[in-house]
């Protein structure tokens, strides 16, 4: 049989996206975002983003399905992000997905917002990207089901998580080796070009100005790297895999006080590149240690923080020095879309995994 043709819904946070796939093949990937809506209040207002879903989504269904050329009636599933997200976003991507999946008579697969990251990894090149995903990928000729290659692993990194984990198939769960104990790094940025003056979202805008600083001219910390949380391979430490970026957060905000009360010039440059390279440097070096004392052979590396061009250097470097094979999608992959959840959703579908009920929740915490 054919790859299954699955049309992926995600609302989970401020991007309307809706993806379509046919197996690994990416068809169409169309997103609208209500990001400036959110900038004037410095971060995402869950009702905005709501209300924005509800107004994007036919728009964007219909340019997907036009892109693609496709028919609902053509699509052999519907998958949709079932959390974890704001629940109120989620509520409105939900309630689309099983409107169209009752009218259209097709089964609905509620999807895992991270796990759905981690899967848009398989996808190998779409419409208008021009870029194949790094390395080559083996489906089963059979079932549709990519093999994973033993070992598999990811990075994920958003405004919402920070985590490594151990991927031994999509179709089942996936098992957390190391995570952020307090702030994701993607809020970091967030936070931190904030106190710098910069709009929101500050990743984009940090990743951009630390091109042109100093990485050296400050040294914040790097959370979580002392001794007593590390412990040895023999001996782990409580904290070993795990990542902390509040500290590093307040030591930017001193900086900045300091120099605002001796009545001088915040160097906004130097301390965005010194702030990134804080950022990079530990989720690189953790990241490494954890993949290999795990037995990663393959990382793939997901969500919004996967874009910037620093961590993409620098985990590639580390990556090639443990012998780690890294894969990278394009940025238009990494930030929140639909397709991921299309892609998660065709791998659910060819496993022969079973759908979900009509009255699933929207799980904001899962
Ligand atoms: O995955 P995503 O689109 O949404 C969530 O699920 O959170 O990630 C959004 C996050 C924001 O915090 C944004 O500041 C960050 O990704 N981000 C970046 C870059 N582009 C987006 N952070 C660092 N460098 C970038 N180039
Ligand atoms: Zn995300």
């Amino acid at each position: 049989p054919a790859a299954p043709l699955v049309l992926g819904i995600e609302t989970s946070c401020d991007e309307t996206g809706v993806g379509i796939v046919r197996g690994t093949r990416l068809l169409a990937n169309t997103v609208s975002s209500s990001i400036e809506e959110h900038a004037r209040f410095g971060g995402v207002i869950p009702e905005i983003a709501a209300r924005a879903h509800l107004e994007a989504f036919v728009p964007t269904l219909r340019q997907a399905l036009e892109t693609a050329e496709v028919t609902l009636d053509d699509v052999d599933a519907i998958a949709v992000t079932s959390g974890p997200g704001l629940a109120g976003a989620l509520m409105v991507g939900l309630s689309a997905a099983k409107g169209l999946a009752l009218a259209a008579g097709k089964p609905l697969y509620g999807i895992n917002h991270l796990v759905a990251h981690v899967g848009v990894g398989l996808l190998e090149g779409g419409p208008g990207e021009g870029a194949l995903l790094e390395g080559s990928l083996t489906s089963d000729q059979h079932t549709g089901v990519t093999q994973l290659p033993a070992g598999t692993g990811a990075l994920l990194v958003s405004g919402g998580h920070t985590e490594i984990l151990r991927v031994r198939s999509l179709t089942h769960e996936v098992e957390l080796l190391g995570s952020t104990i307090d702030d994701a790094a993607g809020e970091a940025y967030d936070k931190v070009a904030r106190l710098l003056g910069l709009g929101y979202p500050g990743g984009p805008t940090i990743d951009r100005l630390a091109a042109k600083g100093d990485p050296e001219a400050f040294r914040f910390p790097r959370g979580l790297t002392l001794p007593k949380f590390i412990g040895t391979a023999e001996q782990p430490g409580r904290h070993r895999h795990d990542w902390s970026f509040s500290g590093l957060k307040t030591a930017v905000a001193r900086a900045v006080e300091q120099f605002e009360a001796a009545g001088r010039p915040v160097p906004t440059t130097d301390i965005a590149a010194s702030f990134q390279e804080a950022v990079v440097d530990v989720l690189t070096s953790k990241a490494v240690r954890a993949a290999r004392e795990h037995g990663i052979t393959t990382l793939l590396l997901g969500g919004g923080v996967a874009a910037n061009r620093r961590l993409r250097e620098l985990l590639a470097a580390r990556c090639a020095a443990a012998g780690i094979e890294l894969r990278i999608p394009p940025v238009a992959l990494c930030t929140d879309n639909g397709a991921m959840v299309a892609a998660l959703g065709a791998q659910l579908v060819a496993a022969g995994v079973a759908p979900s009920s009509l009255d699933i929740p929207a799980d904001s915490s899962q």
